[in-house]
C-alpha cells in the first residue's frame, strides 16, 4: 500500500455525527459552525482520495508519514467568487479613489470594469491564461484548492468565449481545480448600438460556444446602477438559462435594486455581495434555497460597508464567503484574509467563517466530493501552522497554511 498518512492532527471533518458527505443543499444558519473535530486524528490518502479518517492509531506500512504534532488539518478552501482572469492594472484609479472618487464614479466615467475590458480585449488568450495561472498558484499557496473564475471582461461573445477558453487553459495542469463561470452581464458594451441590440447579439452569438465548449457553466450578471437593471438581468437569464446553467448574480453591492426577489423567484444558485441589501430582502434570501455569498474584501478595499452576515445566518440563510479577487474592488487572493474580515465585519464566529469557506461553497459549486474530510472525499487538505483553528481568523497578514495537498499530491 502506498499513500500519505497524516498523523496526530486536529482534524476538522466539517461533518456532524452521522454525516458522511456534505449536507444536501448546504448548511443553513448557525449550523454552518459545525467543525466535526477529531482532536487527535489520522487521515490516510491513497491516489486522489481520502481513504480513512480515524482517531490516532498505528502507523500504516509503506506510506509517507506526516506528523502533524497536533496542528489543524482541514479541507482546502473553496473560493467560489473570483474575477482572477484579467490583465492590466487599476492602481491609478485606486489613487483617484483614495482622493475621494467612488467605485461607481469611476465606472460611470468609462473606467473601472471598462478599463479592464479594454486591456483584456487587447490581450491574447495565451497571455490571459499565463497571468491567471500565476494568480492561481498564489491562491493555492494561501490554501485555495478549488477556485471559481469568472469571465466578464470581454462583454461580446467573441471576447467572453476567449476568456472562458483562457480560464480553461489556465486550469488544465493546475494542481487545484478551476471552475469557470460565464459572467455575461458584467456591463453593457458601450460600443453596442443599444442595450437591446447588445443582448440580442450576445445571446445569438454566445449560445453555440457555451453549449459546445462550456456546457453547464453557471451564468452570472452584475445588477447595479451603471451596469445591468433587474429587467436586463432577468432577460439575460431567461434567454440563456435552459435548465443546465445555474444562475448567479451580483446584487445589492452599492444599491438595493430589487434583484433578490427576482433571483429567488428564478431559483438562482447564489446572490453575491449583499452590502446594500435591505432587511426584508435579506430575510427573503435567507428563507430560500439560494446561497448568499459575501465578499468582505470589498468593504475593506472600497468603502467600509459590509453585508450583514450575522443577520443572514441568524435568519437561517445558506452563506459562503469568498475573496472576489479582482483588480477593482478586491485586490486580494487570500481566503485567510477574507475569513479574518468575515469574523470582524460580517460578525461570523471563526467556526462559521471556516464553514463558509469550505463546505458551503463546495455545495454551491455542485462539488459533492470536497469541502469536508471523510473517506471517499477528494484529498484536498490544508495542514495549518496552528493548533487552534481560530488562529485562521485571528491572525492577519500572514499565511497560516504550512502544507497544501491537492488531489492527493503535496503541492505546497
Ligand atoms: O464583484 N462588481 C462587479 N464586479 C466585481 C468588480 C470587478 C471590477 O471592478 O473589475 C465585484 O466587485
Amino acid at each position: 500500500m502506498s499513500g500519505i498518512h497524516i498523523r496526530h492532527a486536529r482534524v476538522l471533518t466539517m461533518l456532524a455525527p452521522g454525516e458522511y458527505t456534505s449536507p444536501a443543499g448546504g448548511r443553513r444558519g448557525r449550523e454552518l459552525g459545525t467543525l466535526g473535530v477529531i482532536s487527535q486524528g489520522d487521515v490516510l490518502i491513497e491516489g486522489d482520495r481520502i481513504t480513512s479518517v480515524s482517531p490516532s492509531g498505528a502507523a500504516v506500512a509503506a506510506t509517507q508519514e506526516i506528523d502533524a504534532a497536533g496542528r489543524v488539518l482541514m479541507p482546502g478552501f473553496v473560493d467560489c467568487h473570483t474575477h482572477a482572469c484579467w490583465t492590466g492594472n487599476r492602481i491609478d484609479e485606486w489613487e483617484k479613489k483614495l482622493a475621494g472618487a467612488t467605485y461607481l464614479d469611476i465606472l460611470n466615467a468609462g473606467g473601472g470594469i471598462m478599463s479592464t475590458v479594454r486591456a483584456v480585449r487587447n490581450a491574447t488568450q495565451a497571455e490571459l491564461a499565463a497571468e491567471l495561472r500565476v494568480r492561481l498558484d498564489r491562491m493555492l499557496r494561501l490554501g485555495s484548492t478549488t477556485i471559481e473564475v469568472k469571465s466578464g471582461y470581454g462583454l461580446t461573445a467573441k471576447y467572453e468565449l476567449r476568456m472562458l477558453q483562457a480560464i480553461r487553459a489556465a486550469g488544465s495542469g493546475f494542481e487545484g481545480t478551476v471552475i469557470r463561470t460565464a459572467l455575461l452581464g458584467h456591463a453593457i458594451d458601450p460600443d453596442a448600438a443599444s442595450a437591446e441590440e447588445f443582448f440580442k447579439v450576445l445571446m445569438e452569438e454566445i449560445w453555440l460556444g457555451l453549449s459546445t465548449d462550456h456546457r453547464g457553466v453557471a451564468i452570472d450578471a452584475f445588477c447595479e446602477k451603471g451596469a445591468l437593471s433587474v429587467e436586463q438581468c432577468s432577460k439575460l437569464f431567461g434567454g440563456l438559462v435552459r435548465s443546465n446553467h445555474d444562475i448567479r448574480v451580483h446584487a445589492d453591492q452599492f444599491t438595493s435594486m430589487g434583484m433578490i426577489s427576482a433571483a429567488v423567484g428564478m431559483g438562482a444558485r447564489s446572490v453575491d455581495h449583499l452590502e446594500a441589501t435591505v432587511p426584508e430582502d435579506l430575510a427573503r434570501l435567507a428563507a430560500s434555497d439560494t446561497f448568499g455569498v459575501m465578499l468582505p474584501v470589498c468593504g475593506f478595499h472600497l468603502d467600509g460597508r459590509y453585508a450583514n452576515g450575522r443577520g443572514f445566518l441568524d435568519a437561517g440563510g445558506k452563506l459562503a464567503v469568498a475573496t472576489n479577487f479582482n483588480p477593482g474592488s478586491a485586490p486580494s487572493p487570500s481566503m485567510p484574509f477574507a475569513i479574518a474580515l468575515a469574523v470582524r465585519h460580517l460578525r461570523l464566529t471563526p467556526a462559521e467563517a471556516i464553514g463558509a469557506a469550505t463546505v458551503n461553497p463546495a455545495v454551491l459549486l455542485n462539488l459533492s466530493d470536497r469541502g469536508y474530510i471523510a473517506p471517499g472525499a477528494r484529498a484536498d487538505l490544508l495542514l495549518l501552522r496552528h493548533t487552534d483553528e481560530r488562529a485562521l481568523a485571528y491572525e492577519v497578514g500572514d499565511n497560516p497554511v504550512d502544507k497544501v495537498i491537492a488531489g492527493g499530491e503535496i503541492v505546497v
